[in-house]
């Protein structure tokens, strides 16, 4: 049973996914993944930190060859985007050539995703596209393509299963909404 409303720094969220629904966006996901990049071999390059229990997740639904990398982009506090976006951190995979699936927590306005795609085009990848676990088509405010996506939800902020607010909540199991 998912908790009741919980309190982080003093903000009220309340319980909006449940653990089922997570896992069934995560696999519909891995199955795609696992049909279209068959005998390719593709690189994982997951977004810490939010991303962190999505990659867990998926991995273990991805039954095909494959490898993951983990990076970090400081770009986001509080409850709002503030738009900067900063160079990526911890990237030593070679992603030329290969076929790079970036895994994302979730895409808000999409600034962050925009330029990973960018910074990572520039390395000549065999193909390159976007996982997310979740995606607030009313909040994008770039044009992306954003193949895989586990779940689209309303423009409120979220917590849970790997998202923060302010670093606190991201060791909920569900997912909970800003009241
Ligand atoms: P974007 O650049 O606006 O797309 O922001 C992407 C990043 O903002 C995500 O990787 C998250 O770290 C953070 N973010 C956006 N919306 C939320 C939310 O509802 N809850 C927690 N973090 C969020």
């Amino acid at each position: 049973m998912p908790q009741a409303t919980i309190s982080l720094h003093n903000k009220e969220f309340t319980p909006y996914l449940n653990e089922a629904e997570l896992a069934a966006a995560v696999r519909q996901v891995a199955q795609r993944i696992n049909q279209d990049y068959a005998g390719k071999t593709p690189l994982f390059i997951a977004v810490l930190n939010g991303s962190f229990m999505f990659a867990a997740d998926l991995m273990k639904e991805v039954t095909i060859d494959c490898e993951i990398s983990f990076i970090r982009v400081a770009s986001y506090q509080g409850t709002s985007s503030t738009g900067e976006v900063k160079e990526i951190l911890g990237l030593q995979d070679a992603v030329e050539g290969r076929h790079v699936v970036v895994l994302e927590d979730i895409v808000d306005t999409g600034h962050t995703m925009q330029m990973l795609l960018e910074q990572l085009g520039a390395r000549n990848p065999a193909s390159l596209e976007v996982a997310t676990f979740l995606i607030k088509p009313d909040a994008l405010q770039v044009p992306l393509n954003v193949k895989y996506q586990g779940l689209a939800i309303p423009n409120k902020f979220v917590v849970g299963y790997g998202l923060d607010y302010d670093g606190l909540g991201r060791n909920y199991r569900e997912l909970y909404q800003a009241v």
